[in-house]
Parts: C-alpha cells; structure tokens; sequence
C-alpha cells in the first residue's frame, strides 16, 4: 500500500516537470550560418559589406548610413519609437534589427521583402530614408579606388554594380549574429549559467504565459505574422494577404535576441519598457476578429513578472563588442 502511493507520488511529479517546463533542446542554437547560394560568402565580401553598411555615402546627403538606424550599440536598432530619416520626419515604423537576419525568411514587419539583397536597395533609395540614387551611388565608388579594385577582385566580371553592392551589404548583414548568451550556456548544460528566477521564468514563457508558440527555437521567432492585440492603425501584413482576415494589424513575430538593448519595443516602437511588454500580453490587448487566437488575458503575480523578465534577460549576451571598419578615400 504505501509503496504504491509512493509511486503514484513520484509518477505526477516527473510528469508535471515535464509538462511544465520547456523542453530546453528546442532553443538550441545552430552553428552555421545559411548563406546565400548565388553569392556565397567570402570573408572579403563580408568585409566590403560591413563597409558600405557603415558608409554616409550611400545616402543622397552622404550624411546616414545603415547604421544611422541600425546602431550596433543598440542591439542594431535605434531607442526612439521611430526614427527620423533624410526627410527629417519620423518613418511609420520602428526599425527592427539585422540581428540573426541570416535566418529571417521574410523582411520588413510585414514581411514584404523576400531576400537581404531585395531588402537592401529599399532605404537606400527612399527619400523618407536614406534618399540615395543607386546609379549614382555605384559611379561615385568606382571613383574610389579601394572600392573599385576589391569590387573587381571580388567580382572580376563585374566590378561594382547595383548587384554586387547589394550582395555585399547582404553577405555582411549575414554574419550580424547574436553571441552566446546565459540562456545559450544553460541550454549546453551550464546549470549555474542562469538563475532559479530566470529557470522559472523559462517555465512561464514556455509554459502558463503561452509566449513560446510565436517566439520559439532558439532565434525565439516562428517567422510568421500575428496581431498581438496592440492598438494601431498600421493595416500590416494586410497590405500583403487583403483577403486573410487574421493578416489585419498583423506584424512578424520579432527575435527575442539581445533585446534589453532594443528597446522601445513593437513595430511602433509603442511599449518602452519590458514591464509594459509583459502588461500588454497580461491584459490580452485590444480584441477583435483579427487578434491572434493565441492571445488572450492571463494573470501573473509579481514574482511571476520577475521571473519572465529575469529569464528574457538571459536572452542578451553580457557582452557582444564591434569593431567599426576605416573607410576608403
Ligand atoms: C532612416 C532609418 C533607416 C535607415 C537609414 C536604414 N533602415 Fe533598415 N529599416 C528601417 C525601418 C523603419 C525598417 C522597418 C520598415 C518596415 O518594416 O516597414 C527597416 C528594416 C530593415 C530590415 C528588415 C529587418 C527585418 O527583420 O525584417 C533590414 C534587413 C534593414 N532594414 C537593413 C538596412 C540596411 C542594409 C540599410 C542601409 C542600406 C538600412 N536598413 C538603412 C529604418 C532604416
Ligand atoms: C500570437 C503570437 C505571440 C505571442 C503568443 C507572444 N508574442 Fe511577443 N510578439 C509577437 C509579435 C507579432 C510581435 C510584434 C507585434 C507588433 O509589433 O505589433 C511581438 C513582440 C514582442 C516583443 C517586442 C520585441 C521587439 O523587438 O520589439 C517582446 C519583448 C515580446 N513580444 C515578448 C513576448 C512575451 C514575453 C510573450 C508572452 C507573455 C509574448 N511575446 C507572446 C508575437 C507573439
């Protein structure tokens, strides 16, 4: 009799560990990095991509450069809502960051970009943005002759182009990866790599929270588009799918990759805090028949908010340092 209970006591407890926890292995980080096939990577491409991605003159004043927007220093991304670009008034959207964007299958918040290249030429040429002339800009490298001579190398057929600058500044958004962070070592075993508060937040996020069925694997995104019940006015990934109903307001599931450096956070750059984060998904937003089925209000105690914030820090690397390349005259 009593061993029975015994083990009826101990079967409910490994069955509610692992009904509670995430399973861990599912946010294992890849090793390599998916380049792509047409251009593969060459450390010298990446490298006169990192260039261009840092040159003014790419920008029709010569005075903003990818940066500008995408700052290293902020988790490649700028801390205003939106930012302010050639025309000197504010773009309708945050600008997200190029981290881990070697994986992102679709760009831009609606995901209306298939490829880096495709991606690329847009700030440069929009006036709201960087209001650069790509034919322009191509002469005016070919007149220097650093540039000129390692587009040829690179591309004896070639040279620079609109092509080869494009894939170049693609080449390099590539290898913007986020470092190992705490999260990453627990995941490899390091038990101490993180905190009890920060491995039950894991449990809430994985678990009563329901945040990991948008943000999973280990880039914490399902690549995919969803109305998180946040009030706005941006139609979103509408602009793309008219005729689906959930596509209203519907923006794509961001990384959660060293965000205590990116904020604002949402595609308006709306919360400012994580702790405005976490309320807003609390409180299940605005309903309507648009809003992710996955959405809606739970509860959380103090200690529980603690925990979820405690284990979305670890997703930040304690360090992760750039080194800014010297431009050619
Ligand atoms: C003036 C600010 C600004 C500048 C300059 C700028 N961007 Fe952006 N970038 C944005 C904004 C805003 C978005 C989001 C726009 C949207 O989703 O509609 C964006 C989106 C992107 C994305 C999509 C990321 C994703 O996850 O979907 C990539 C990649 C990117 N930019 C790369 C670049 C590159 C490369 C340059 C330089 C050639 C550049 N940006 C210059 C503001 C800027
Ligand atoms: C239905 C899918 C879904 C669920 C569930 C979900 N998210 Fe999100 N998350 C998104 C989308 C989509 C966005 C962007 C929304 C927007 O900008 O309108 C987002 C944005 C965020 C951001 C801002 C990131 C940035 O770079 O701006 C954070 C932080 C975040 N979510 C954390 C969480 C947490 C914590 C939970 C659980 C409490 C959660 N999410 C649940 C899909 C989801």
């Amino acid at each position: 009799m009593r061993r029975s209970v015994l083990c009826i006591a101990l079967f409910s407890a490994v069955s509610f560990q692992s009904a509670a926890a995430g399973n861990l292995a599912d946010f294992k980080r890849p090793l390599a990095i998916p380049f792509d096939k047409v251009t593969p990577y060459s450390l010298q491409l990446a490298t006169l991509g990192k260039m261009l991605f840092f040159d003014p003159r790419l920008s029709g004043a010569k005075n903003m450069n990818c940066a500008s927007c995408h700052n290293p220093s902020f988790g490649f991304e700028v801390p205003v809502k939106t930012p302010v670009g050639a025309a000197n008034t504010h773009l309708a959207r945050q600008a997200p960051t190029i981290l881990n964007v070697a994986w992102t299958t679709s760009l831009f918040w609606d995901g209306r970009a298939p490829t880096l290249e495709a991606q690329a030429a847009g700030p440069i040429t929009a006036a709201a943005e960087m209001n650069g002339k790509l034919d322009q800009i191509v002469a005016d490298l070919r007149v220097i002759s650093d540039y000129d001579s390692w587009f040829k190398q690179i591309f004896p057929d070639k040279g620079a182009t609109q092509e080869t600058l494009l894939a170049a500044i693609a080449t390099y958004e590539r290898t913007v990866v986020s470092a190992w962070s705490p999260f990453d070592r627990w995941v490899d075993g390091d038990q101490t790599a993180v905190s009890d508060s920060a491995k039950r937040g894991f449990e809430l996020f994985t678990g009563k929270a329901n945040c990991s069925v948008c943000h999973t694997g280990w880039n914490f995104t399902d690549h995919k588009f969803h109305n998180t019940g946040l009030p706005t006015n941006d139609i979103g990934r509408a602009s793309l799918e008219p005729n689906n109903p959930k596509a209203l307001h519907a923006f794509k599931t961001p990384s959660l990759r060293n965000t205590l450096y990116r904020g604002p956070y949402m595609h308006d750059g709306s919360l400012a805090t994580m702790e405005e984060v976490i309320a807003h998904y609390e409180s299940g937003g605005v309903e309507g028949p648009s809003r992710s089925d996955h959405i809606s209000p739970f509860f959380a105690t103090d200690h529980e908010r603690e925990d979820l914030i405690a284990f979305l820090k670890t997703l930040t690397p304690e360090q992760q340092d750039l080194l800014l390349p010297t431009l050619p005259n």
